[in-house]
């Protein structure tokens, strides 16, 4: 249909609008939306509020339910159906399609195994008789959600599955001796999760940490506020992690100071976002060289920023 590279975005639920302005502030050319899919014309772009990119899209024919299933085989094994895409009455058709492909399992992610490796297409039914479909995906899981076995007795809250698909899809986690800091850990997620890496946990917080978490010994609390530590002499750090809730740009000024002092190696950081969304602090945060903005499965209105030290 068009020789233009194509690209399409998948927005995480709710945050449609987010996506649209993020596309629009850097000048994508949206030439369809469907559900929460952004067809966009040109090269994929980095994009911090799209939950999966579509890499190569194309538009292939579907003359019947054996054809449109044989064209995605004959590219690779393992598809995954966006619906949100779907043109309205073929979902049917969709799900026919859908069971004439091999199994691709939906099994919840176990912390600690690697993200599957396998090429993970998306497709969705554009028309009754043509299907939308990418073979390569900028995220490993279907629609760029990752889904664990969850820890239902240990840590305190939910907030630990941020930092367990951050340590998934990063290539690198905090592990035995590392030393960590983690800002605004009430009551414990965080650093449950860093202190079961085998990681040693300064944990800052004005609120107190569950006493479970507490009384790990690989854990210290100190109780105050994350702004009043001094970058210079309350180092080094290997990683500093922070979820506290404040607004981005305050949170841009002490990742600055943490990486002027250079008392901190690896960054992972939560950016909440309070009534509209920050896009200029956002992108001022993917602005810096070698970091990550992205929007994690367990992120709500956030964004998570990662840099990591050079290997
Ligand atoms: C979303 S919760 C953090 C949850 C935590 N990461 C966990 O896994 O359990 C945000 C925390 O930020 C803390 N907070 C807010 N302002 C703070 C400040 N100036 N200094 C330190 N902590 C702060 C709140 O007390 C709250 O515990």
């Amino acid at each position: 249909m068009t020789d233009m590279p194509l690209s399409a975005y998948i927005a995480p639920k709710g945050f449609e609008r987010e996506l649209a302005t993020e596309l629009e502030r850097k000048k994508c050319m949206v030439r369809a939306r469907r559900g929460r899919l952004f067809l966009c014309e040109g090269a994929p772009l980095s994009m911090a509020w799209a939950q999966n990119v579509w890499l190569t899209p194309r538009f292939l024919p579907a003359r019947s339910i054996k054809d449109a299933a044989s064209r995605l085989m004959s590219m690779q094994r393992n598809w995954a159906l966006h619906e949100s895409a779907c043109r309205e009455g073929t979902r049917r058709r969709a799900a026919l399609i859908e069971a004439a492909l091999p199994h691709v399992s939906r099994k919840p992610v176990a912390f600690g195994d690697a993200a599957p490796r396998a090429p993970l297409g998306a497709w969705t039914m554009w028309e009754a008789d043509c299907i939308l479909a990418s073979p390569q995906c900028a995220s490993p899981f279907a629609d760029g959600e990752a889904f664990f076995e969850e820890n239902r007795t240990e840590p305190p809250n939910r907030a630990y599955l941020k930092l367990w698909e951050a340590f998934t899809l990063l290539p690198r986690r905090p592990g035995s001796g590392e030393y960590c800091l983690d800002l605004g850990a009430s009551p414990g997620g965080w650093t449950w999760v860093l202190a079961s890496l085998g990681a040693r946990v300064v944990s800052v917080d004005k609120a107190p940490l569950s006493p479970k978490i507490a009384q790990n010994p690989l854990v210290e609390y100190v109780a105050g506020s994350a702004f009043a530590l001094n970058p210079e002499t309350s180092g080094p750090f290997d990683w500093l992690c922070c979820d506290v809730v404040c607004y981005p740009e305050r949170l841009l000024k002490t990742v600055r100071r943490w990486m002027e002092s250079g008392n901190a190696r690896n960054f992972v950081c939560t950016l909440k976002f309070q009534g509209d969304t920050d896009h200029e602090t956002a992108e001022a945060f993917a602005a810096i060289p070698g970091s990550r903005l992205m929007h994690l499965s367990c992120n709500k209105h956030e964004l998570t920023w990662v840099l990591l030290a050079c290997a």
